[in-house]
């Protein structure tokens, strides 16, 4: 990647009795940053950022977000207009290589891809050694962290075609794991990816198909998943896209990788919150319960599932998709008076009504929607998170590819601020009363 920050002046600080000038840095959007690289050697001081709310880690030319407007573009392109023309391979295309691809690149990219959806068969045996009633999160992180071991001949990150190899499986071959995992949970057959195909449906297909009978989803169940894919399929610096990059930073093959970023995913704060939100949603039940419900959130007994963001102080664009695409699945499948959209719709109106949640700059994101459009989809909680992994894998994949082919990177290893115990000396057991 070529660097592309431009010089916008300098930030001066006093320290003590020094006077110190660092570069402020701009990039094509957003805010200038600091660069703080020389601030150490000039002054014996780090910076101090838990969660790193104030602090960029990389640059990067693949997602930007404004949380502020409420923008999410990919590569420059807005999240909505992505998310109502595009298919999910074309985003993939965009994501990785910078540009929309031509009829012919899609044809080229997509050939590639669904010719790498079928598993090593010794893979299935790897799914016999889980209870039944394992977690289907649990089973992905095992699973991708083992397809560094049927898939050894493409781990060498310094070398161009093998990077390429291990992305073009890891994208074809999330939605097979992903489906099997699923199939191994509910005692049914896994069920064989096909060729003719696309993306989202073969993903259907994969989960919903039985062999006792042909299965064919309803058109607007396909455009819903693939606008899934979609929505969730870059973020910026999220924490697991952090954990992709910390853990490429030691030059972990790609598989080990993503497998870290599908650990972190897991969190109920990251992409665990879909689920949440959707057992949020069953817990309340009934639109009269939620004042009960906005009290205990109140009074700090439990958050919001599917609130609040901590870069969108604003409308999530996502979440705006999503509950158009909720509706669109929900009248389509003669659903529109499933009680989760009651509750949810009620939720929303009080939160966004009221002073506690606006003061908070707390709205829904794209797990508050997300959850009942994956539930009307037939998929059941516990998958909602292996969805957002399948999706999230190809923003993993290209932050992962930036980072490896930045001239400036090297291993990431954050410094502290130590509050622990001065040097003191050992005292022997029988000396220590
Ligand atoms: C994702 O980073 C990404 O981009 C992530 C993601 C992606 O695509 O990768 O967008 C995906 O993870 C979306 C977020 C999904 N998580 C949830 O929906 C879980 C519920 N939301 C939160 O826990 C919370 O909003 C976070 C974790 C998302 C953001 O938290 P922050 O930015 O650290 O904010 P905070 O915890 O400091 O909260 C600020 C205030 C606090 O109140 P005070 O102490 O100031 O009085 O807002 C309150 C919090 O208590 N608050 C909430 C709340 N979220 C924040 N109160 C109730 N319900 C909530 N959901």
């Amino acid at each position: 990647m070529d660097n592309k920050v431009a010089p916008n002046g300098t930030a001066s600080f006093r320290i003590g009795e020094k006077d110190i000038e660092l570069p402020v840095l701009k990039g094509s959007i957003g805010p200038d940053v600091v660069d703080i690289r020389k601030l150490y050697g000039e002054s014996g001081l780090f910076t101090f950022d838990p969660g790193f709310t104030s602090t960029a880690s990389c640059e990067s030319q693949i997602t930007f977000i404004d949380g502020d407007k409420g923008i999410l573009l990919y590569r420059g392109y807005p999240i909505d207009e992505l998310a109502e023309n595009a298919t999910f391979l074309e985003v993939c295309h965009l994501l990785l290589n910078g540009e929309l691809p031509t009829a012919a690149e899609y044809a080229d990219f997509e050939h590639t891809i669904t010719r790498h959806t079928l598993l090593h068969d010794q893979f299935n045996r790897f799914f016999q050694g889980f209870r039944r009633d394992a977690p289907p999160m649990a089973i992905m992180v095992a699973a991708v962290g083992a397809l560094s071991a049927f898939y050894h001949d493409s781990t060498n990150i310094h070398d161009p075609q093998a990077r390429m190899i291990s992305t073009h499986r890891l994208i074809a071959k999330m939605p097979t794991i992903a489906a099997q995992a699923y199939k191994y949970s509910i005692g049914q057959p896994f069920v064989y990816p096909r060729n003719e195909l696309g993306y989202a449906e073969n993903f259907l297909h994969m989960c919903f198909s039985v062999p006792a009978e042909e299965y064919t989803p309803h058109p607007a169940v396909v455009k819903a998943m693939n606008r899934l894919l979609i929505l969730q399929a870059d973020h910026e610096q999220n924490a697991s896209t952090s954990t992709v990059r910390l853990a490429g930073s030691s030059e972990a093959n790609p598989f080990a990788c993503i497998a870290a970023g599908i650990a972190c995913l897991w969190g109920p704060l990251h992409g665990g919150a879909n689920e949440e939100a959707l057992n949020m949603l069953r817990e309340i039940g009934t639109v009269d319960k939620i004042p009960d419900f906005v009290k205990g959130v109140k009074n700090r007994e439990r958050k919001l599932m599917g609130f609040g963001h901590r870069v969108y102080k604003n409308y999530d664009p996502r979440a705006k998709v999503m509950q158009k695409t909720t509706h669109e699945v929900l009248d389509a499948l003669d659903m529109r008076n499933d009680p989760l959209l009651k509750v949810a719709l009620e939720l929303e109106r009080i939160a966004l009504s009221d002073e506690y949640f606006i003061s908070r700059k707390l709205y829904p994101n794209v797990d508050f929607y997300s959850g009942i459009t994956m539930n009307a989809l037939g998929f059941p909680p516990e998958m909602f998170t292996v969805l957002f992994a399948m999706s999230r894998t190809v923003g993993w994949i290209a932050q992962w590819a930036e980072m490896i082919s930045d001239p400036s990177q090297k291993i990431g290893r954050p410094r502290q601020i130590y509050t622990g115990p001065t040097e003191r000396h050992f005292t022997p057991l029988d000396k220590r009363g």
